[in-house]
């Protein structure tokens, strides 16, 4: 084998990972079972699937905000121990300080790392730099001195996103970031996260109940089924990279859709639900 060839080593890996929650009752399924995942530098990967299957548990483990059971989870090739400045988070509810303002809101973070002692003007400076530009990415940047709770949700949620890339990380987790938006509004955000991937070209894993937004922002759609918690499938998504909101309109989107929520019932036990409701309704026109 020639010297000069590169394995190129996964930004993220995921090898046969389990997680069984200390305290959880004798006979409880795995809340994740022989979890599998190889997510490229630069990728957009979105998980999804029904309530409980452990797509929260699988995020907090790559943020090493939680210890799996068994199994192993690299960054760069390097064990997952705990959270890194090579991963940052954002969470469903915007958890800004009510007390900063937006500006520093996003600077903040990123000078509490340095001890005070340490902290030099040209750190400061850096970060300031750093985060003007964020704020004009986000298309904030008339609202710098604003605090949140003079923002809207969406806002305030751009904010935190803003934040978490303050420190250049190399892979964004994001667990359902935009589920209390309104629809419109999460339609823009939509837009304004796949651009600050393109941007920033940071990897993305992106958790979400909703089919449309994983298809739409993912380049692989990752699957996953509960009781226990595991990867049903991973789907490639047919769309050209460069997202537009039409896309959802077109065969490739629907019919990956009717897919994806197919197995989600099928997997989580809702089809028979749906099958009941079905011969109830039946039986109550036959009355
Ligand atoms: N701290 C915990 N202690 C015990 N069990 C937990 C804990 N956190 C999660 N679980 C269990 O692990 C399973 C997976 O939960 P998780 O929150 O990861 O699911 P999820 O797919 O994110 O669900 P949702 O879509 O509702 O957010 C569930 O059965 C849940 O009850
Ligand atoms: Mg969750």
């Amino acid at each position: 084998m020639s010297n000069h060839s590169v394995i190129a080593v996964p930004k993220v890996q995921i090898n046969h990972v389990g997680k069984v929650f200390a305290g959880a009752p004798a006979g409880t399924p795995p809340a994740l079972q022989d979890i599998n995942l190889s997510i490229s530098d630069n990728e957009f990967v979105t998980l999804v699937g029904a309530s409980g299957c452990g797509k929260s548990t699988l995020l907090r483990i790559l943020a090493g905000l939680e210890h799996h059971s068994s199994g192993e989870v690299l960054c760069n090739g390097q064990a997952i121990t705990g959270p890194g400045a090579d991963r940052a988070m954002v969470f469903q509810h915007y958890s800004l300080y009510p007390w900063l303002t937006v500006m520093e809101n996003i600077k903040f973070s990123r000078l509490l790392r340095i001890k005070r002692e340490n902290l030099t003007s040209s750190d400061v400076e850096a970060a300031s730099g750093r985060a003007d530009a964020l704020l004009n990415l986000i298309g904030l940047a008339k609202v710098a001195h604003a605090y949140p709770s003079q923002l809207s949700g969406g806002m305030q949620q751009r904010v935190a996103i803003a934040r978490a890339l303050m420190g250049r990380p190399q892979v964004l987790l994001m667990d359902e970031p935009f589920g209390a938006l309104d629809a419109q509004t999460r339609e823009v955000m939509h837009d304004l996260i796949l651009h600050i991937h393109r941007i920033e070209k940071t990897t993305i894993v992106f958790v979400t109940h909703d089919v449309d937004e994983a298809i739409y922002l993912g380049q692989r759609v990752v699957l996953m089924a509960p009781r226990p918690g595991r990867v049903d499938r991973i789907q490639l998504v047919p769309l050209p990279t460069r997202r537009r909101q039409d896309m959802k309109h077109s065969a490739a989107f629907r019919e990956l859709r009717a897919e994806i929520l197919a197995s989600i019932r099928e997997s989580s036990g809702m089809a028979t639900d749906l099958d009941l409701l079905e011969k109830l309704s039946q039986q109550s026109e036959a009355i």
